[in-house]
This record gives structure tokens, C-alpha cells and sequence, in this order.
């Protein structure tokens, strides 16, 4: 049985499919983001950055890459995360100006560091700030660019948190947004247990036709669409399922065409994304300078072979630019059938898990990807990361 899924409109702007690939800190930058849109993300949001950071950011050849949206990756879209409203607004016309197609507001990041700052997460137990910081934004930039925000499904379990999420949630499309995306955990829950996609469909039942996509346990392209069934939601945000596995989209689309789940990439198919991706890399950062971020995709790229153990192992090994050459070379020199990555902890609520693998994965410790390097900014490298 499968159903195909519809189109997507954030604004004017009008995505021909419904699964996007999600703000990630940490690894969102355009390499990822341009991979994303090529294997069939019809949209990509670059990671968190902050307000006052992008207001103050020199534009020195080290620090191109935050503010960077390569001519193909359009549409992409750029996330602020800040504590004063009117911060906002000047960073928003920055990242316009930069070339972002959309400003994403974030009202989710659950980082202690961050909480404790006033910002991410933390506006979601003051609605007056969360809509004042929504309307310098969406004055601050031209109408054609469209507004949008993400939060979590509340700061905690509370009745109060919940009156406020819908508070926030209402007032956003009065003041203009073009959609929101609810990640279906609590700030205090960080990413421990699943996201209620019983909430997620509630909130599309109250949103009506107002633009809601969702987030949480997207881990495969039936997870994707199980959402999607699940909730009736208008789209998905897949994160952590796209941590060096850009075919996940491709995937989906099959899914939604009714065509049958397709074979992993192929040792060969691998080998050439994750040189490319290098290639973006090298060519954004240096090729000093990109190896401990490549590192970390490498490693979720590992678990597409069928010897991730030694791969994977490997990768880590790399400490000299160039090098990751000859891990390619030997690992990947004869093709051959790739492998779904594992699932740690499917959704209850998506009935996939058998389906993708054939069967459940033993479990492991980087599906939930290396977190607590998240953040190159540095102001989520602290204690947990982005968890
Ligand atoms: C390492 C990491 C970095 C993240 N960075 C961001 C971010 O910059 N902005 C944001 O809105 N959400 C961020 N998130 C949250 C994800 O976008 C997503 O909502 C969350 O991971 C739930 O989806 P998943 O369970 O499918 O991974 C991050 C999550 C992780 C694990």
C-alpha cells in the first residue's frame, strides 16, 4: 500500500515534494545541504546560527562558509536563534542578503548553554518574546521571503507548556509565518524517548490548511512517510536519517511513486558522494580545516557498508588532508551491495523497521549521530552538545 505525497508550498514558494531535509548544527553547512538537494531535498535549512553572530560576522575568506548558499542549492533556507527581539530583525536582512530564500526562527534548541542564555528553546515559556521576535522578523524582510519557525512541542509535559505552544503557534500565523515545523519532543525531554506523533497529528487537525510540517524518529524514507500518513501533515523535517545518507530523499520518492523501497547505494554510489562531499568541503574550508567535520559525516557514511565496523574505524584514523583518499581506496575499490543503516529506536508510531532492514539492527552507539560536537560556532560546544 503506499499514497503519494503531495506537493509542498511554504509561501511562494512551491516545493515539488514534502520531505526536506532539516537545520542541523554542526552539519547542516552547504556541502550537506547541496548533497541533500541533489539526491532529491527539494529544501534545505543551513544550521542554527546566532543573531548577534551573523550581525557581527566579518566577511574574512575563513569565515565565508557560515553565510554560504551555493547558486544550485536554492531554495535553502537560514535559522536564527537569538534572546532580544530586536536583534532579529538585522540578522534576518543579512542572511537575506546573503542569499538565504527563507528565515527560519528556532524555538527548539534544548542545549543547557543555550536555555540558560534566554534563547532556542527557552522562548517557548514566553510567548509575548517568541511573537515579538516573529514580527521584527517578518518586517524586517522583503514579503516575498517567507517567515517560518521551529518548535518543540512544548517546554515540558505541563498543561501550561501546552497552552503556551499553542499560543505561539496560533500567534506565529497571525503575524505572518508561512509554516511551522513541530519536532515532537519536549525541551526537557531533549532526545530521550520518541517524538509523539500523536501530538503532531492534533496539531494538524487544529492548523487546518495552515503549512505544519513535523519532526522526530525519521530515521528511513518509510519513516518519512509514515509521518506523513500518520499525522496528515503537510511535510517532514528529516535530521539525524540524513546524517550521511542523502539517498533517504531519492528513497522517499520512490516510496511515494509506489515503487518498491530501492536497494542501498552501492559501495561505488558511496564512494563517489562521499568524495564529493569532500571536494565541497576542501573547497569551503581547506582542506585542514574541514577534516574534523568530514570526519563526522564519514563516519555515519560507514554505515552504509557492510563492514562499518572497520570503515568506520578507519575514517576515524584520518589525521592528515588527503588521507581519507585511501580509505576510499581501500574500502571502497570494488563495488558491491550497500546496507540500510541501522534503527536504533523506530518510532512506535511508524511501522517501517521490518520493512526497510529486513530486520531490526543490533543497536548502536552513533545512531544518534556525534552530537556533542554539535555546533561550530562554538557556542554548542558545550557539555551534551546539541542534546
Ligand atoms: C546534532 C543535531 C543538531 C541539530 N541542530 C539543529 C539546528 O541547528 N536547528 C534546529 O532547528 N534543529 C536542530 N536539531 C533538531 C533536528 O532538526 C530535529 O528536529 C531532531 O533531531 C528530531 O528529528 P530526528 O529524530 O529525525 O533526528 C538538531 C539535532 C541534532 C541531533
Amino acid at each position: 500500500m503506499y499514497s503519494q505525497l503531495r506537493e509542498l508550498r511554504i509561501g511562494p514558494l512551491q516545493l515539488d515534494f514534502p520531505v526536506v531535509q532539516a537545520a542541523l548544527s554542526g552539519y547542516s553547512d552547504m556541502p550537506m545541504r547541496l548533497i541533500a538537494r541533489r539526491h532529491g531535498a527539494p529544501y534545505t535549512l543551513c544550521e542554527v546560527m546566532l543573531d548577534k553572530f551573523i550581525v557581527e560576522l566579518k566577511m574574512r575568506r575563513r569565515n565565508r562558509h557560515f553565510l554560504h548558499v551555493a547558486d544550485e542549492e536554492h531554495p535553502t533556507g537560514g535559522q536564527l536563534m537569538g534572546a532580544e527581539p530586536e536583534q532579529f530583525g538585522p540578522a534576518a536582512v543579512r542572511m537575506v542578503e546573503s542569499g538565504f530564500d527563507v528565515i527560519d526562527v528556532n524555538f527548539g534548541c534544548p542545549v543547557r548553554k543555550v536555555l540558560g542564555r534566554c534563547r532556542g528553546g527557552f522562548h517557548l515559556s514566553q510567548p509575548n518574546v517568541a511573537l515579538e521576535i516573529i514580527r521584527r522578523v517578518r518586517d524586517a524582510v522583503p514579503p516575498h521571503v517567507p517567515v517560518t519557525v521551529k518548535m518543540r512541542r512544548g517546554i515540558d509535559d505541563s498543561v501550561e507548556s501546552r497552552e503556551k505552544f499553542f499560543e505561539i503557534f496560533d500567534g506565529a500565523y497571525a503575524e505572518g509565518v508561512a509554516a511551522i515545523t513541530v519536532h515532537g519532543r519536549t525541551v526537557t525531554q531533549r532526545y530521550d524517548g520518541p517524538s509523539r506523533w500523536e501530538f503532531l497529528r492534533e496539531v494538524k487537525a487544529h492548523a487546518g490548511s495552515r503549512v505544519v510540517l513535523g519532526s522526530g524518529d525519521l530515521f528511513s524514507a518509510q519513516a518519512c512517510v509514515d509521518m506523513i500518513r500518520f499525522t496528515g501533515l503537510d511535510g517532514v523535517a528529516v535530521a539525524r536519517g540524513a546524517i550521511g545518507n542523502p539517498w533517504i530523499f531519492a528513497q522517499v520518492r520512490a516510496l511515494s511513486a509506489g515503487e518498491p523501497l530501492p536497494a542501498p547505494p552501492s559501495l561505488f554510489e558511496q564512494r563517489d558522494v562521499i568524495a564529493e562531499h569532500y571536494r565541497l568541503a576542501e573547497e569551503l574550508y581547506g582542506p585542514e580545516r574541514c577534516l574534523p567535520d568530514m570526519r563526522k559525516f564519514a563516519i555515519k557514511y560507514a554505515q552504509l557498508h557492510p563492514r562499518h565496523t572497520e570503515v568506520r574505524g578507519d575514517f576515524c584514523q584520518v589525521k592528515q588532508p588527503g588521507a581519507w583518499r585511501r580509505v576510499l581506496e581501500k574500502w571502497y575499490a570494488v563495488d558491491g551491495p550497500g546496507i540500510h543503516p541501522p534503527i536504533e529506536e523506530p518510532n512506535p508510531r511508524s511501522s517501517e523497521a521490518e520493512f526497510v532492514g529486513g530486520e531490526l539492527a543490533p543497536p548502536s552507539s552513533d545512531v544518534v549521530p556525534a552530537a556533542a560536537d554539535a555546533g561550530r560556532l562554538g557556542f554548542l560546544l558545550v557539555s551534551g552538545g546539541w542534546r
